[in-house]
């Protein structure tokens, strides 16, 4: 059904009414497919691949530096979570401002900005369920009281405004150190494309400031929960630890320098990841709404115009005639040696990022990020897992570690 549900016309469902309280839509709030096509182009060449390869360098150096603190600022075993959401932040800072936010560099949760953004009945666990309730949805987005009681403002000391409050702070400071010339990241990519194509309603400052705000919610949860899960599944399981190791010193001994070209090749890393995606997966909804000119017909029952529908990764993920048996375990060996037929079903089928004309934007930055991260961390340090539940661990350098 994913094909039918997310075909490349469908419109999103009042799901997305923006819970966020921003002056402009976004290429994620935007319900309908040719508003959504006019956004997705303005932001396509600063999401690229070649564009977040132009970054890489400064990505692997956050990445570099955190795994070596992670090693030498850690005494006792640790909560990898939030240790992970500090790369993510950062990365995405470097992604959307040009620099890191400095969680690494300081090395703890900078302004108490995590824990009070976590907070409070703005935080993006109440967003989201706000857009699940359709009465409380128009509360909040339609009347003086529900905003001010259920929206975010970046004046609010918890919820989702500290991180408002943080992209606004980021975008200041964008606009003091410009002179000195910036990377390639969204916001200067935007800033130059309004240059060169005028000020429309996609590239104004409200809107602009919209999709670094997408970017940071977006791309810093997500990110970490499948980083951690690698980290965690591989190390948890001695086999599977010591066959990542063997393919990464093998790698290691052609020399050269990490970068996504070497770490997208390694075979056995891969299937860690793509298994820590499908394991990990989460059950969010992304629903979208049959409209009147086609019919959308499920188990031999026709849906009317107006119907919502919905899928989630988790449970594309558990569909045994795509990926197999054993599902609730972790298993990267299901990624080995497949048929043809396997791969062809598991490509049509792949729901990580979304399917159809709105998948991830954010995906090539994930993809770097996700590989590199993974293997810096499997080629220079040990890793104990202390408590899985928990999640906590410990990280050693190893002896021939080079930095
Ligand atoms: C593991 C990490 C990530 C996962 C699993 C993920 C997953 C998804 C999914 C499932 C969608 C589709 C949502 C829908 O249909 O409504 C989506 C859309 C999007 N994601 Fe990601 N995402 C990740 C990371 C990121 C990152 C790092 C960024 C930004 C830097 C990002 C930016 C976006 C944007 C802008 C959209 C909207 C695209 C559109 O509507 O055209 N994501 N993501």
């Amino acid at each position: 059904m994913l094909p039918e549900i997310y075909n490349m016309k469908a419109n999103k469902s009042d799901f997305y009414n923006s819970s966020l309280n921003e002056a402009s839509q976004t290429v994620f709030s935007e319900k309908h497919n040719v508003a959504h096509i006019a956004a997705r182009r303005s932001l396509a060449h600063a999401y690229s691949m070649a564009n977040v390869k132009s970054m890489e360098p400064q990505i692997q150096e956050v990445i570099d530096k955190w795994v070596t603190r992670l090693c030498t600022h850690e005494e006792k075993p640790f909560a990898l979570y939030d240790r992970v959401l500090w790369l993510t932040f950062d990365v995405i800072g470097i992604m959307a401002f040009g620099e890191p936010f400095g969680f690494v560099e300081e090395w703890r949760d900078i302004r108490a900005m995590l824990e009070r953004a976590s907070k409070s009945t703005t935080s993006g666990a109440y967003l989201e369920i706000i857009n699940l309730i359709p009465m409380l949805s128009r509360l909040a987005t339609r009347t003086r009281i529900g905003r001010w009681l259920l929206l975010p403002f970046p004046t609010d000391k918890v919820g989702t405004g500290v991180l408002k409050a943080e992209r606004d702070a980021a975008w200041a400071k964008y606009f003091e150190r410009k002179q000195a010339g910036s990377a390639q990241c969204l916001l200067s990519q935007l800033l130059d494309k309004r240059t060169k194509l005028g000020q429309d309603a996609l590239l104004g400052d409200d809107r602009i400031k919209a999709e670094l705000l997408i970017a940071i919610l977006a791309g810093t949860t997500t990110t970490a929960t499948i980083i951690t899960s690698v980290l965690l599944n591989v190390a948890e399981r001695e086999e599977c630890c010591a066959q990542l190791s063997n393919e990464i010193t093998a790698a290691q001994e052609s020399g050269g320098k990490v970068s996504y070209e070497l770490t997208r090749s390694l075979s056995y890393l891969g299937a860690c990841i793509q298994e820590a995606f499908r394991f990990s997966a989460a059950p969010t909804q992304f629903p979208r709404v049959v409209d009147s000119s086609r019919e959308v017909e499920l188990y031999g029952v026709r849906l009317p115009p107006g119907t919502i529908l919905s899928s989630s990764s988790l449970i594309v993920a558990r569909n045994e005639a795509i990926y197999g048996s054993q599902l609730d375990d972790f298993l990267p060996e299901r990624w080995i040696n497949m048929s043809e037929e396997t791969k062809k079903a598991r490509r049509k089928y792949d729901f990580r990022f979304g399917y159809g004309a709105r998948t991830c934007l954010g995906k090539n930055l994930v993809e770097v990020e996700i590989y590199n991260t993974v293997f810096e961390v499997f080629r220079r340090t040990e890793v104990r897992v202390h408590n899985k539940a928990k999640g906590l661990i410990s990280m050693q350098l190893r002896q021939s570690s080079c930095m």
